[in-house]
């Protein structure tokens, strides 16, 4: 039955229920924000560097911490069990130290400061560099900031860097329209 058909005080009723499952389902004032919003991230204390996309993040913790929610988007998305990063070191979380991460300054809207539209982290596994994951804000997607990203990501870490397995059905496009050499990412 739908809903317009009830009588005035069992739609009142439905209502107040509905309401009552919604207030407790993302609980907290910022519970729903959190599940559904994808924010950019206006970094006003970072450097805007002109041609580039790249910002590094490692060293800077207002910086990681903006990658870390980046990090929840990526694992929301693409429906993993953990996060790919956490900004703050602790007893249970040490950290590789070999962990090196960067945001992605947007493309398509432009201030003169930076603002953050993706990231990426990259790990050192035996000897060698590796991407291990990468997320790029919707808005930013099919429009340039993917490529840009990572001309800049090689000129930094090289043209030889693996890519973490698995790989999204996005990046393996990504990957075998940019000629990306196989032995980097089909494992
Ligand atoms: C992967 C990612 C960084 C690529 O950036 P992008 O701006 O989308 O890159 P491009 O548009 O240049 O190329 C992506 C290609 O994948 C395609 N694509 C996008 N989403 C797709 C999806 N869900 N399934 C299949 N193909 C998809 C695009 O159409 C495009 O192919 P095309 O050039 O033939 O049209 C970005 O899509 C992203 O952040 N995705 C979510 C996170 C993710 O998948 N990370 C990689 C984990 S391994």
């Amino acid at each position: 039955m739908s809903i317009n058909d009830l009588s005035p005080e069992d739609r009142k009723a439905l209502l107040a229920e509905r309401r009552e499952e919604y207030k407790n389902f993302w609980p907290g004032p910022h519970g729903r924000r959190a599940r559904f919003a994808i924010e950019m991230f206006p970094l006003l204390h970072a450097d805007k560097r002109r041609g580039h996309a790249l910002i590094p993040a490692t060293q800077d913790m207002r910086l990681r911490k903006v990658v870390e929610i980046f990090g929840k988007y990526f694992k929301q998305e693409l429906g993993f069990d953990s996060v790919p990063f956490v900004a703050q070191h602790s007893r249970l979380y040490a950290g590789d130290p070999t962990v090196e991460v960067v945001l992605f300054d947007a493309q398509r809207v432009q201030a003169t400061f930076p603002i953050a539209a993706g990231a990426a982290g990259l790990s050192v596994q035996d000897g060698e560099r590796w991407l291990d994951w990468v997320w790029i804000h919707p808005f930013e997607r099919g429009r340039g900031l993917a490529d840009q990203a990572w001309a800049d990501l090689e000129e930094i870490y090289g043209k030889a860097f693996k890519i973490q397995p698995p790989l999204s059905p996005a990046m393996e496009r990504f990957l075998t329209h940019h000629d990306i050499a196989p032995e980097r990412w089909r494992f």
